[in-house]
């Protein structure tokens, strides 16, 4: 039996697939400045991002100083793209989030929004048995911090980078940067670690060329690890 072709070109699907399209890491930018509203627009867009058990581990930390840039920019080993960005939003990891009182601020907040003391108090004991327990623990989460606050921080970086794109903006995503140096110039305290830098402003002279993607079929798999994909086009 033929399947009915479904309806998965909507209209958000449309304009999603046209941005992913249009995207580029922007080389250099052109020095235009990003107002206020649309850096809430986005940092707003980078909040509502999920993360386990809500506990939002991310910090941002926006510099748009032409001064502070240049020093960024230095610890960003000399890109100038740093310099050249309307902002650039230092994204940042707090390996404290499941232990301070980051957990009590996430807490209340879900209280205000209708969740029970016995549904927080049940969150808290599995947070605290989940972060506090050897590597390879019975929940089955090693608690590595630092790739438990990158795998949260990219997601909201990434979500700040779509909104950005879709307000008009160029965005650069940035790892080249020394993260000690980067960590004095903006004086970020030693449990927060440095995960990445996004540039954003406008694009200045011509986009570099689209350099395309592996195959598809070489490394998405089916079931099993290895196995062929196979997915019809026509669902
Ligand atoms: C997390 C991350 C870090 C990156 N760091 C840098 C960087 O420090 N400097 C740079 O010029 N490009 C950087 N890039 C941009 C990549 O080189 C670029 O995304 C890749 O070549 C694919 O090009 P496209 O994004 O235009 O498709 C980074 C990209 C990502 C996602």
């Amino acid at each position: 039996m033929k399947i009915p072709n479904l309806e998965t070109h909507s209209q958000e699907e449309a304009l999603l697939s046209e941005l992913l399209k249009k995207r580029r890491a922007t080389v250099s930018f052109d020095g235009s400045l990003v107002p206020d509203n649309i850096l809430l627009t986005i940092l707003k867009a980078g909040i509502e991002s999920p993360s386990g058990y809500n506990l939002q581990p991310w910090r941002f930390i926006v510099v748009r100083d032409a001064e502070q840039k240049r020093h960024l920019g230095e610890a960003a080993m000399g890109q100038a793209k740093v310099e050249e960005a309307g902002v650039v939003i230092v994204c940042c990891g707090d390996l404290h989030a499941p232990r301070s009182n980051n957990l009590d601020e996430v807490l209340a907040e879900a209280a205000k929004h209708g969740f029970s003391e016995d549904q927080n108090q049940r969150v808290r004991e599995v947070i605290n048995k989940t972060f506090n327990a050897p590597a390879g623990n019975a929940m089955g989460i090693a608690p590595d911090y630092a790739v438990w606050v990158n795998r949260h921080v990219m997601i909201a970086f990434t979500t700040m980078m779509w909104m950005a794109e879709a307000l008009g903006y160029d965005t650069a995503p940035m790892e080249g940067f020394f993260e000690d140096k980067v960590k004095s110039v903006l004086t970020i305290p030693d449990h927060v670690r440095v995960v990445a830098l996004l540039g954003i402003g406008k694009l200045k002279g011509q986009d570099k060329p689209y350099a395309g993607r592996r195959k598809l079929q070489d490394i998405c798999f089916m079931e099993k690890w290895g196995e062929n994909i196979n997915l019809n086009e026509d669902g």
